[in-house]
């Protein structure tokens, strides 16, 4: 499969039937959003897998009652960690492994931190997050895994029964228990501008 057939191939799907992905399969779809881009590389997401049915139902009326929460094999939570991306010890890991010289270093962060102060953190990292979510859905379709990226939940309320925060969305995984709908975009010309 070429990519754009895979990015064809790919549906936002509304139930998945009882099947586990296997473990080898799951850990190609993380590494797809380990492997992501960063504004800085400062890889602020952080990937929390819900395997447990227990917890799962608990989430579910949190998330609109929606039943992708429920029937998929895993679900993960991607939050974005704001502290992270202001700790300097964190700061400096991320850096130093540029190798840069001292002093080249030191004006990066400069720079960086002076970007921080024109951001808004919340969506900032969020933005990042997005990115591996991307990533890990077209990993996904690429093992034969469907998926749903869900933006349709209480946060507050997930976030306090989760116990993290800043969570950007989740996703849920698995394999698909309806055929793929249609794919319905707009078309090139009503996108792209060409100067
Ligand atoms: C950030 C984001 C959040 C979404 N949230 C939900 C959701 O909560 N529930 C849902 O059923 N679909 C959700 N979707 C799926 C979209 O509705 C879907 O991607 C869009 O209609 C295009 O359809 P396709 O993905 O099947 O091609 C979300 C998609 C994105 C990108």
């Amino acid at each position: 499969m070429n990519f754009l057939e895979l990015l064809q191939k790919r549906f936002a799907c509304k139930e998945f039937v009882q099947k586990k992905i296997e473990d080898k399969d799951f850990n190609y779809i993380l590494e797809a959003g380990r492997l992501s881009p960063s504004s800085f590389g400062m890889e602020p997401w952080r990937f929390l897998v819900i395997q447990n049915q227990d917890i799962k139902k608990q989430l579910r009326p949190l998330c609109w009652n929606q039943k992708q929460i429920t029937t998929c094999s895993h679900l993960v939570v991607i939050w974005a960690d704001i502290e992270a991306v202001q700790d300097e010890s964190y700061i400096w890991k991320m850096f130093a492994r540029r190798e840069l010289s001292k002093e080249a270093t030191k004006a990066y962060i400069e720079r960086y931190k002076a970007f921080l102060q024109t951001q808004n953190l919340d969506c900032w990292t969020q933005k990042q997050c997005y990115i591996a979510a991307a990533n890990m859905m077209s990993a996904a379709t690429a093992k034969g895994v469907d998926s749903c990226p869900i933006e349709g939940f209480e946060k507050e309320k997930v976030e306090k029964f989760l116990g993290v925060s800043n969570i950007a969305l989740l996703l849920a995984f698995g394999y698909c228990a309806m055929q793929k709908p249609p794919k319905k975009r707009l078309m090139l010309e009503e996108i792209v501008q060409i100067v």
